[in-house]
């Protein structure tokens, strides 16, 4: 006769399946690096007409390689992304100057915070938000925010959210893209 397996009272630890050797510390740092060499200057030829964009949010691959994509994103007010993810990439970003607001989706609300020049954040899988130029930015009057992302392994899709009646996310559409930040939309 078969004996009964013992169940431990503790489920095994499983380790999660990473889709990029980057961790999230690399891609911060990628990104403190990235925003550091623009403001540096060393990427002012990307900027078109040396002036930065303020009539639309704008964007400018700054490195690609097949671990990670880097990007310089100017935002400008009233422009947002929509809730969306990242598919199956991590990423980060580093603030250079001026102000982000960040509603991002925690399970039954969407929690707000506010990004300022020389903070960092990181996107694990399976995070959600909507970002936006906040309003009361430190940026200049007419100055836009400036924010260097990095998205690994390279960004190739995203998907879009919308909060139902019952107050749960359900998605409406996924985009292949490999553009930052709803620039796709
Ligand atoms: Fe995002």
């Amino acid at each position: 006769m078969l004996s009964t397996p013992v169940i431990s009272g503790s489920r095994p630890v499983r380790p999660t399946v990473s889709p990029t050797r980057l961790r999230p510390a690399d891609l911060l740092r990628i990104t403190d690096q990235g925003a550091q060499d623009v403001l540096d200057g060393r990427f002012e030829h990307l900027v078109p007409g040396g002036e930065w964009p303020t009539a639309a949010r704008w964007s400018s691959r700054l490195h690609a390689d097949d671990d990670v994509d880097v990007w310089l994103i100017s935002w400008v007010p009233g422009e947002s992304t929509e809730l969306h993810d990242h598919a199956g990439s991590l990423g980060a970003l580093t603030v250079l100057s001026g102000t982000l607001a960040e509603y991002r989706w925690g399970g039954s609300e969407l929690k707000y915070r506010t990004l300022t020049a020389g903070d960092q954040a990181s996107f694990p899988l399976g995070w959600v938000h909507d970002v936006v130029q906040a309003p009361d930015t430190s940026a200049g009057l007419g100055e836009p925010t400036l924010s260097v992302h990095a998205y690994s392994p390279p960004l190739t899709a995203m998907s879009y959210y919308e909060i139902t009646d019952q107050g749960s996310l359900r998605r409406t559409r996924t985009t292949l893209t490999d553009l930052p930040e709803g620039l796709s939309a």
